[in-house]
């Protein structure tokens, strides 16, 4: 990842202009902080001159009238500055909300719709930190640091002008502090942009790691390797503090300089003012306003300071977020497409090639069949040999790389994704369950299903009787990943999960790996008249070949070519590969008869 320093910027900086428009969406929250933070300034600047006021008509002609109606009038700004701080604060920060809450529904819809490509390459952990952590750097900008900056230059263009008017001289001297401490400001940012972006970064390997352990924590412990991953993690949280106290001492190397200069500018004011007012070219209450307006003019200054790291901060968080947002999403509609309506059953793949993205060499190398209405298919090839991959292609989880997938004569790119994902029902090789109940693990796909339904599905799936037989039965809970079931059960909810949608093609991805032979061959003597009656063709990957015995046509895989087809018999006479498959699953059979069936 090494990108162009200057690149970076200018697209920190769009992006953070992109942070800036979204605000639209809350423009008269944005207008009411403006307006409350205008009305404070107001209250800001009027302060001084009632205690010049004060001093110059009150203490100094003992008008004791005066200093009453000065103080009074001062308890009156102090209220103001009160509400308005309060309003303008409120309001920033309720837009500042709603920004992070656009920009958190923007990229979580977004990494729905990216394809399993971007999933493949992109960390989960990586991803994560840009919906909690990135987004929560934009939200402090929006509601805390953008109010400071735009409230710090209107302060400043006020007092000055204020200062000017009441004592040029003493406002130049005064001004100087001005741009040299902008000047010392922006060295930070721009020196500094980069930290930033390690912080973040950093704290995303920190979460890599964590995501990591929490998922394989049976693995780690399995295999004793918790000192390792103990260490791997203080690793990661080491640079984090590192790239942490990069930015700190860059913060803290900066601002001593700048108090200085204000300290110095005191000085300056307290001499030659002090000197008019002796020479009587100044009053005193003058040089007490005057005084005050140096801590207004100042505080801004230390406001955009402390904003600075924020802004910078977010406007790196700003870039990584949308980089997903903008992401590509290379599988979609094309324009033209058609709902995919009815399954006529002619699946047809022909001269398909498949490489998968950043892959040096092809998965599937020029596949060619076609499927007639209502015909189980079986899918067998050794490990690695581009069974799933076949099977990623019908629903469009990728597109071919060459060649062209057909379902009744029309390419699948040509139908709409949605229509033609929930045309298929697909179980996945590795079974992913949801926490929730079974029930509703069960009926994912159909939320309303009927109970009968649900207990319909499953009782194909073998799985009613053990459901039934748990105390809280359909309603039982399990844990995140399906926690508190056998591989073997989890595969049985992911397969009548499928059963329960409305599929036209039924795919089954070695989905009965994890079951026991004899359950195996139940769920399948079950499944094959469903699937003659609903479906209009089936795929079913398997390893066994006793599963698959009767299926209409098996076909054999090897690296990536179909190097064979037909039937069982057919297979045994004329293909050595199937010769060898089935050889190497009967032997153990002879030998040990009851761990096969
Ligand atoms: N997402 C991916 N990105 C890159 N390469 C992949 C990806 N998925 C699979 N492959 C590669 O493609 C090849 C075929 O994989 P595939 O999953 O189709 O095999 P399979 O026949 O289903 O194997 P198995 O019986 O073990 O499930 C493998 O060599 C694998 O390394
Ligand atoms: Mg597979």
């Amino acid at each position: 990842m090494v990108q162009q320093p200057e690149l970076q910027e200018t697209s920190s900086i769009q992006s953070t202009q992109r942070v800036l428009k979204s605000l639209s969406t809350y423009r008269w929250t944005s207008l009411g902080a403006l307006a409350s933070l205008l009305l404070l300034t107001i209250a800001n600047a009027l302060t001084p001159q009632l205690f010049r006021w004060g001093i110059d008509e009150g203490i100094t002609q003992k008008n004791l009238q005066v200093v009453l109606y000065s103080a009074a009038w001062m308890v009156v700004a102090a209220i103001a500055r009160g509400v308005f701080n309060f309003g303008q604060s409120y309001l920033a920060e309720a837009a500042s909300q709603g920004v992070a809450y656009d920009l958190r529904n923007k990229i979580f819809s977004k990494i729905q719709n990216l394809s399993f490509s971007f999933h493949d390459q992109a960390q989960t952990s990586q991803l994560l930190t840009r919906v909690t952590s990135d987004i929560e750097q934009i939200r402090t900008f929006v509601g805390t640091s953008l109010i400071q900056v735009i409230g710090g230059v209107v302060t400043l263009v006020c007092v000055s002008v204020i200062l000017l008017v009441m004592n040029w001289k003493l406002a130049l001297i005064t001004l100087t502090a001005v741009p040299l401490n902008a000047w010392l400001m922006a060295q930070f940012i721009t020196r500094n942009n980069k930290h930033f972006r390690q912080v973040q970064e950093q704290l995303s390997g920190l979460n890599a790691v964590l995501q990591e352990n929490l998922l394989g924590i049976r693995v780690v412990k399995a295999f004793v390797r918790e000192s390792t991953e103990r260490s791997r993690y203080t690793t990661m949280n080491d640079g984090l503090i590192k790239a942490n106290m990069k930015t700190i001492s860059a913060i803290r190397n900066t601002f001593p300089l700048i108090f200085l200069l204000s300290n110095l500018v005191t000085l300056a004011v307290f001499a030659y003012g002090g000197a008019q007012v002796i020479g009587h070219r100044f009053s005193i209450g003058e040089l007490v306003a005057f005084n005050s307006y140096l801590a207004l003019i100042l505080q801004p200054i230390l406001l955009i300071g402390f904003a600075a790291p924020a802004i910078a901060q977010s406007a790196a968080s700003a870039e990584r977020v949308y980089e997903v947002v903008d992401a590509e999403v290379e599988i979609r509609d094309r324009p033209g497409a058609v709902p995919f309506e009815t399954c006529g059953g002619r699946i047809t793949f022909e001269n398909v090639s498949f490489r998968y993205p950043g892959a040096t060499s092809e998965t599937l190398k020029e596949v060619s069949f076609e499927t007639k209405p209502n015909e189980l298919i079986a899918v067998l090839g050794m490990t690695g040999s581009g069974k799933s991959t076949i099977m990623n292609l019908i629903p469009r989880f990728y597109d071919v790389t060459g060649g062209e997938v057909r379902i009744d004569g029309r390419d699948v790119r040509s139908f709409t994704l949605k229509s033609l994902r929930s045309h298929i029902g697909i179980v996945f090789q590795e079974t992913t369950l949801f926490s929730g109940t079974i029930r509703e693990n069960i009926a994912y796909a159909k939320p309303n299903a009927t109970l009968k339904q649900v207990i319909e599905v499953a009782k194909t799936a073998q799985m009613h009787d053990f459901i039934s037989s748990l105390p809280d039965g359909y309603e039982t809970i399990v844990g995140e990943r399906g926690v508190g079931l056998s591989g073997g059960q989890k595969q049985r909810i992911a397969i009548a999960r499928t059963l329960l949608t409305d599929y036209s093609i039924l795919i089954l991805d070695d989905s009965t790996s994890a079951v026991d032979a004899k359950t195996a061959a139940q769920i399948q003597a079950e499944l094959d008249d469903l699937m003659r009656q609903k479906a209009c063709t089936t795929f079913v990957v398997a390893q066994r070949i006793s599963t698959v015995k009767n299926a209409d046509r098996i076909f054999l895989m090897d690296k990536g070519r179909l190097v064979a087809q037909g039937t069982h018999e057919e297979l045994m006479q004329t293909s050595p590969l199937y010769g060898v498959i089935l050889e190497s699953q009967v032997k153990p059979k002879q030998k040990n008869d009851s761990k096969l069936a």
